[in-house]
């Protein structure tokens, strides 16, 4: 099968685009041809040595799948041979076979495209992991999301606005901000040229945002936690700006405001039924219409670290995702 393989550890032009012998599924596993893979922000990181964990070489990129039951492991009771999944996997998405557990494994709604379906899993699976469970959001309450045009971001802020609550949509650029106010964003802020901190007081006369939703950190982290309202809630998802945070604990005192992280690879592993629930929820409204997700732009298998490339670059608004058609 062809497949994007990391020999070693480093930028996307250093991935090659070759041929290499297709995995077998063990007892509770399924092998997929994958039909699509969404690029998520952590694949930037997986091929530089620089996420979670290193995988053992050589081993493709590529998490959130969604493809055909190719062949099923002899204990896997739930699929069958032909089936449409959907399925997330730590790595091996970025090839024209994935092996995925089965427990990992979702049958693909219908009217569902592949392409929507890769993108789905991981950018709303942990959105709404975020919101419900670990930042309890509340109809009415005020929600601030930095990066909120991204993979994470667009589908936090579609979900806070499902959930009722007033949304304050942070990016870099006016075209970006754009697409927020089509998503429903009440208000918008441009951080590269107004004061995150002003600017949040000034649409919350003053009184801070309830919650923070952060998939960015670097110096928009402080300058956020520094306009929580009181008993505020700022959610640790990411560090897409290249710098993890310090921060003065004092700010979290003089608010009575809580730092909360946010895993929602482990919070899968650690609490599968919750995590089941959240997704059987999460395709119900899919099924319903009231999540779109957005694909900004699809790439040939061999384009992969092109679509890495603009990743890194800043250029990606909602998802982009390799379309093994093309
Ligand atoms: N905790 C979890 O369970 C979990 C799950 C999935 C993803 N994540 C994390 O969430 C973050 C976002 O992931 P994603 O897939 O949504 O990525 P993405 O689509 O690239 O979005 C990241 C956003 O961050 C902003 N950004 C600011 N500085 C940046 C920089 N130097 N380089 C790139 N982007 C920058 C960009 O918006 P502007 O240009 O508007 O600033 C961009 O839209 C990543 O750190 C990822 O590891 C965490």
């Amino acid at each position: 099968m062809k497949a994007i393989v990391c020999n070693k550890f480093g930028t996307p032009n250093t991935l090659q685009f070759q041929e290499i012998e297709s995995p077998s599924p063990k007892k509770d596993e399924i092998l997929i041809a994958v039909k699509a893979c969404s690029v998520n922000f952590p694949d930037t990181l997986i091929i530089q040595g620089k996420y979670q964990f290193r995988p053992e070489f050589p081993f493709s990129p590529g998490s959130d799948v969604a493809g055909i039951v190719e062949k099923i492991g002899e204990d896997v009771q739930q699929f069958k041979v032909g089936d449409k999944v959907v399925g997330f996997i730590s790595f091996g998405g970025f090839a024209e076979k994935a092996i995925v557990k089965a427990k990992d494994c979702f049958p693909k709604p219908k009217g569902m495209s592949m392409v929507n379906a890769s993108a789905f899993l991981l950018a709303y699976g942990t959105s709404y992991h975020a919101l419900k469970d670990r930042a309890n959001l509340q109809k009415g309450e005020t929600i601030l999301i930095l990066g909120a045009s991204g993979g994470v971001g667009l589908t936090a802020l579609e979900l806070a606005k499902l959930m009722g609550a007033k949304v304050i949509a942070a990016a870099s650029t006016k075209e970006k901000l754009d697409l927020c106010t089509q998503f429903g964003a009440d208000e918008v802020i441009n951080y590269t040229e107004e004061s995150l901190k002003d600017k949040v007081k000034e649409l919350t006369n003053g009184s801070g945002v309830d919650v923070i939703y952060d998939p960015v950190g670097g110096h928009f982290s402080e300058l956020a936690l520094r306009a929580i309202a009181w008993k505020g809630r700022h959610l640790v998802i990411g560090f897409a700006n290249g710098e993890i945070p310090k921060i003065p604990i004092n700010l979290t005192l003089l608010k009575g405001a809580s730092i909360v992280g946010v895993f929602w690879g482990a919070f899968a592993q650690k609490e599968p039924k919750k995590s089941l629930e959240n997704i059987h929820q999460l395709l119900t409204w899919f099924t319903k219409g009231y999540l779109k997700p957005h694909i900004n732009k699809t790439y040939a298998l061999k384009e992969a670290p092109k679509a890495l490339e603009d990743m890194i670059q800043r250029k990606v608004k909602g998802k982009i995702v390799i379309d093994m058609d093309l």
